[in-house]
């Protein structure tokens, strides 16, 4: 490919999205959750698809519909996020748009838990693993381009610069979600694009928008590596 593809086109190249929430269990009827919406992700893997790419579609428990054209793997919990995301490599690009819980029950019962006149449960937790940190360090296998996702609600720009060398991902896409832009749940998206660049502050959008633009960014990236 390469050389023939048109300047933001994604034909042959093989992209995969993490998306939505992970649902981590206590016990077979009870789980810890957050709250994403999955909206993002699942506009960025349309946006991928609409350019042409293969799009692997990894998502936890979302209430949205995934994009048709796209191969969806629905997982629950953060480790089987991973393993579907190591399952899904080589790719040509990783687009890591979940909202990964950063712990799980350390040891979830197979029983319901039972209420019970000696106390109450108490939950230890276990830190779950880092999918984007681990791809992005892989030494060998490591896809051309990773893009990560922050979500903060103070000092977005630092936070974000330092998560991105942190993680070792190429780009951090931030976005400032305090209360006061009304941004969390919400349609709309105001994003900052961290790379080697520094920092690029894209005006606030629809996340549709956000999707298309990060899309095109991602072709022409891509298509100037090979
Ligand atoms: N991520 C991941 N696996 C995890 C946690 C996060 O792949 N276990 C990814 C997210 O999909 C996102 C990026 O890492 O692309 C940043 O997630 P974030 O929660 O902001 O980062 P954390 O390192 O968990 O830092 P924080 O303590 O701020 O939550
Ligand atoms: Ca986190």
């Amino acid at each position: 490919l390469g050389a023939n593809a048109p300047q933001g086109s994604l034909a042959g190249r093989r992209i995969l999205v993490t998306s939505g929430p992970t649902h981590e269990p206590i016990d077979p009827v009870r789980y810890i959750a957050n709250r994403s919406s999955g909206a993002q992700g699942t506009a960025l893997a349309r946006a991928l698809r609409d350019q042409g790419a293969e799009v692997v579609f990894i998502t936890g428990p979302a209430d949205i519909r995934p994009p048709e054209g796209v191969e969806v793997v629905a997982v629950q919990s953060a480790l089987e996020m991973e393993a579907a995301v190591q399952a899904a490599l080589p790719v040509d690009a990783g687009v890591f748009a979940a909202a990964v819980a950063d712990w799980r029950v350390a040891s979830a019962s197979d029983r319901k838990l039972k209420k019970s006149k000696d106390g109450l449960p108490v939950l230890e937790f276990a830190e779950n693993p880092d999918i984007l940190k681990t791809v992005s360090r892989m030494a060998q296998g490591r896809p051309p381009l990773v893009v990560g996702f922050a979500a903060e609600t103070n000092d977005v720009v630092e936070n974000a610069t330092a998560k991105r060398l942190r993680k070792g991902c190429d780009w951090i896409v931030a976005n400032d979600v305090s209360p006061a832009t009304g941004i969390m749940g919400g349609d709309e998206n105001a994003v900052i694009l961290i790379s080697d660049q520094g920092a690029e502050e894209w005006p606030r959008m629809g996340k549709a928008e956000v999707a298309t633009r990060l899309a095109a960014r991602i072709a022409t990236t891509l298509n100037s590596k090979s």
